[in-house]
């Protein structure tokens, strides 16, 4: 989480261009901001809580004449959300100055014997012990010796960009969170978290990988290993995202662009080379054992995928959260696949289940959005979701493409690939019919009548069930109402008890082999005096409100998850919630 851009060249505002670029960041954490510019002799900190202001109310220092700043957007996690919390962080006299994203496991032992050496410390960060470590060697070995020494007395994961006052050069560095480095023109770089923060000013990018530093001064950018200071030359990659796919465009918020968007992000899965897709089921064909691992959303999708593999390929597949990976590893042997399923490839409890089998030698897929990111650089195979940038913190369109490259994955395997694309091509056409003023107005009317729930549960069967408890995550994560997904045969192990005259109880029902006993299932529910709102191809008697879904057979997870998360958005806005930063999350969760 956090976002970091910096920026070093000729242009004199940096600070403005920091400001707008980090903008584009604050998916990745919106409770505090801050930049930092340094002039000839100084450096100006500038820190606020909330979201990002306004340019035009920045003092001039930060304004002014700048050509090296640095710049962050926080979400907590050590120490609560206030200024003096907020990156960037400093020396007592701002001597070094740097903002970070990640955690420092051991930050207390280390600030213990700095304060021992009397260093005095502002804020209950992390961050503010790395500077203080740095500041120890500044005088006699300079800066990037320094930052160099202090990081590796660092434990966990971060990415990290440094300035100091008598220099005038930036040192980043990172270890498991995203660092990138735009190459702009008239020798001038910039140093972010993710591509859309400089994609306005460049689209030619150096990677930054782990254990490694990069250095800009002399308008030059030098990138050197982390352990023994060997200089390593990079390739520039120019990527192929254009500025407008990472703008809202004329919609208002990107939840509903990036919702919309999946008028198109099957046709996209689907344009993938058929090489791919058969390499990548060969690796699950050949595999003994295999895993899908994913957080949040992708974890749902992960488990989506067991039932979509057991009904077409024939074929167990285990799946669990990264988080819970751990303890599963006694299982892992140099034969097992690990399929790690991720839009931002960047989830550190992902990549550390993947960093866990990769020590047993287990082979490792990816299915992830963002085909540069961590996890795509750890994976001896990549299939692509090509849904370019996703910015929402709920996910949508990357959910059902990672539904579609799954269901493709599935009929790969068994060596019916045709039939795979077949069915996904008539889902995306369908999509897009779906997809209409119409429809948005139809579910608009159905969030009006729910605004005021204090809870509504959603059931689903089979495959559909995974999606019962993503349909929970997306409603819970942008209305704030207390939604839970369940299996619709566990409704009376439990969950009944909690049915009330007028409970809300969305059914995802597809028009499958589990039909009879879902319906069964709502019947229970509306019995006790529930609310039933059908998701289905077919308007049922028990349905109270109908929400119609096209009849796509094992592509059913894919529309029925979509009106959920219109609902979820509609809702959102009904209760004055802005559903692109919802409160307490971040897009991309790069702490354990
Ligand atoms: C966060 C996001 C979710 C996402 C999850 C996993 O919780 O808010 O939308 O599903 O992280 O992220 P990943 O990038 O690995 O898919």
């Amino acid at each position: 989480m956090c976002g970091i851009f910096a920026y070093y060249g000729p242009k004199t505002n940096a600070g403005k261009i920091l400001v707008q670029g980090l903008k584009s960041l604050e998916y990745r954490g919106y409770d505090s901001w801050g930049i930092a510019c340094k002039n000839d002799s100084d450096i100006a900190i500038y820190k606020r809580t909330g979201k990002i202001g306004d340019i035009t109310s920045l003092p001039k220092e930060i304004c002014g004449q700048t050509t090296i700043a640095i710049g962050h957007s926080r979400w907590a996690t050590h120490g609560g959300v206030t200024r003096e919390n907020a990156h960037p962080h400093s020396t007592e006299d701002n001597e070094v100055v740097l903002i970070h994203n990640g955690i420092f496991e051991n930050y207390l032992e280390v600030k213990k014997q700095l304060i021992k050496r009397e260093h005095k410390f502002k804020s209950e960060t992390d961050t503010e012990v790395i500077a203080h470590l740095i500041q120890e060697n500044l005088d006699k070995e300079g800066l990037e010796e320094s930052v160099r020494k202090a990081i590796l007395k660092i434990e966990g994961r971060y990415a990290i960009v440094v300035i100091c006052k008598k220099e005038n050069k930036i040192i980043a560095a990172r270890r498991g969170s995203p660092l990138i480095v735009g190459v702009g023109k008239n020798k001038e770089f910039y140093i972010a978290s993710d591509i859309p923060a400089f994609l306005k000013y460049t689209n030619k990018v150096m990677y930054l990988d782990n254990n490694q530093m990069v250095v800009l001064s002399d308008a030059k950018a030098k990138f050197y290993e982390l352990t023994n200071k060997k200089e390593i030359k990079k390739r520039i990659v120019e990527i192929t995202w254009n500025p407008e796919s990472a703008e809202k465009g004329e919609y208002s918020h990107f939840m509903i662009k990036e919702i919309m968007e999946q008028k198109e992000t099957l046709y996209r899965v689907l344009n993938q080379d058929d090489k791919i897709i058969k390499r990548a089921a060969g690796m699950i064909n050949k595999a003994v054992g295999t895993y899908f691992i994913g957080c949040g959303t992708a974890g749902k999708v992960c488990l989506t995928g067991e039932y979509i593999f057991s009904e077409i390929a024939h074929k167990h597949i285990n799946s669990t959260f990264g988080s819970e990976f751990p303890a599963h590893h006694h299982f892992i042997t140099n034969k097992t696949l690990i399929v790690g399923v991720s839009q931002s490839g960047e989830t550190a409890d992902t990549l550390e289940a993947i960093e866990i089998a990769k020590e047993k030698k287990a082979k490792v897929l990816s299915i992830v959005n963002v085909e540069t990111s961590s996890m795509a650089q750890m994976s001896n195979m990549v299939v692509p979701t090509k849904c370019g940038p996703e910015k929402a913190v709920a996910s949508t369109k990357v959910t059902t493409a990672q539904l579609g490259v799954i269901t493709l994955l599935a009929y790969a395997c068994a060596g019916r690939l045709n039939d795979g694309k077949t069915l996904l091509l008539e889902t995306a056409g369908k999509i897009n019919d779906m997809l209409n003023p119409r429809y948005e107005e139809h579910i608009s009317k159905l969030a009006q009548k729910l605004q005021n729930f204090e809870s509504m549960y959603i059931i689903g069967r089979g495959s559909n069930y995974p999606m019962a408890l993503e349909s929970a995550i997306k409603l819970q994560e942008v209305s704030y109402i207390h939604a839970e997904g369940f299996a619709g045969g566990e409704l009376k192990h439990g969950p009944i008890a909690l049915i009330q005259k007028g409970t809300p109880c969305i059914v995802l029902c597809a028009n499958d082999e589990n039909k009879k006993a879902i319906l069964s299932n709502a019947m229970e529910v509306k019995a006790r005096g529930g609310y039933i709102i059908g998701v289905s191809p077919i308007n049922e008697d028990v349905f109270d409100y109908w929400i119609r879904v096209p009849d796509v057979s094992t592509a059913s997870p894919i529309v029925n998850i979509i009106p959920v998360q219109i609902l979820a958005y509609k809702l959102a806005l009904l209760r004055k919630n802005n559903p692109d930063m919802p409160r307490n999350l971040a897009k991309s969760v790069t702490v354990k």
